[in-house]
């Protein structure tokens, strides 16, 4: 069975951008491949050193909505990233591979270094800047030959894929070359029309919402702010619920004909999407009802052992490749 890892921030809850992109593909993924589903809590430490208490309270926020996405630890190996040293170990090697110049150059390292000059006013750390080196460990560790990535990971797919072939080239061939399965769709705006879904306060709809939650979520959110009245006609094109609609509703053609017409209300049009929102939802709040805390605890223990297993097979062979493996060989 091929295997496919993927890695989500322990930066806060999930929600519907996280649901629609990366969960869901993984989940229906998992019965056709060996699934490695790996919370990142190292990885989120790059930019949110100064807040390891909070990283730590969201593994077990991503881990509840990860299962209650349905990702099912019969199928999927789910753990943390920071109980894997091997990772840290691999890391360490493939920094060798790596320029500098190169790692400046990744383009979503370079939008998140100019998002976070708050936090790199000066100068961004040696961890931040070679956080994908370790991405390429994340991945190359479990010998992963698919990874399911939203578009912005793209270029870290592409920057794992430079050091495998590095890799194999100097010290022969160890590891697997992973592919990209690119997910459409994970672009999600926020409900405020903010560019990123989870950048401000109530622009997310997270999975752990209630119905009533949701619906007064949905129905704060902006519209073409040209169309006040009913009856206005309105412009879908400017109008962040139906970018929603888009991703919730099969009916868009007629949902914009209505609202150019000025035959579709905001207000109803709202609730229709809440519904439709909801509706996607529920299955998810009814599986989070039944998870107790100490089987969160459990499926990452479990997890996490099978991980360390895999990564470890890993590093002997990397390390065997290296001629590092001194008391092992004859
Ligand atoms: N960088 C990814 C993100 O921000 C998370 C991640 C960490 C990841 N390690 C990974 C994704 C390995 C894919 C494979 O979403």
């Amino acid at each position: 069975m091929k295997r496919i890892l993927t890695g989500i921030r322990p930066t806060g809850k999930l929600h519907i951008g996280h649901y629609l992109g990366m969960l869901e593909q993984t989940v229906s993924l998992q019965n056709e491949f060996d699934t490695f589903v790996m919370i990142a809590d190292v990885q989120a430490l790059t930019d949110n050193f100064e807040r390891p208490k909070s990283v730590r309270e969201n593994v077990l926020e991503v881990a509840l909505d990860a299962i209650s996405s349905g990702i099912n630890p019969y199928k999927s190996t789910l753990f943390i990233q920071s109980l894997i040293p091997e990772i840290a170990e691999l890391t360490v090697y493939y920094s060798n591979l790596v320029t500098i110049s190169r790692l400046q150059q990744n383009p979503t390292v370079k939008t998140e270094i100019a998002q976070k000059r708050e936090l790199f006013k000066h100068s961004v750390t040696y961890g931040f800047l070679g956080y994908p080196i370790s991405q390429a460990a994340d991945i190359t560790a479990f010998q992963a030959s698919v990874v399911p990535v939203g578009e912005d990971q793209i270029p870290q797919l592409e920057q794992t894929r430079e050091i495998v072939r590095k890799f194999n080239s100097i010290y022969g061939e160890a590891l697997v070359l992973p592919e990209a399965r690119v997910i459409p769709n994970t672009r999600v705006k926020g409900l405020d029309g903010d560019a990123k879904m989870g950048k401000s306060l109530g622009n997310a709809i997270f999975l752990s919402d209630t119905a009533e939650n949701v619906s007064g979520k949905v129905s704060s959110a902006i519209t073409d702010p040209a169309k006040i009245r009913l009856r206005d006609v309105g412009n879908p094109d400017v109008c962040t619920v139906f970018e929603y609609h888009k991703l919730f509703s099969e009916n868009l053609e007629t949902i914009a004909d209505e609202c150019r017409a000025g035959d579709r209300g905001c207000v109803m049009c709202k609730r229709d999407l809440a519904q439709k929102v909801n509706a996607k939802l529920e299955p998810i709040r009814e599986k989070r009802a039944t998870l107790e805390p100490s089987e969160i605890f459990e499926i990452l223990f479990e997890g996490t052992n099978k991980a360390r297993t895999v990564a470890r097979e890993t590093l002997d062979v990397v390390k065997q490749h290296m001629h590092l493996d001194y008391f092992k060989a004859a």
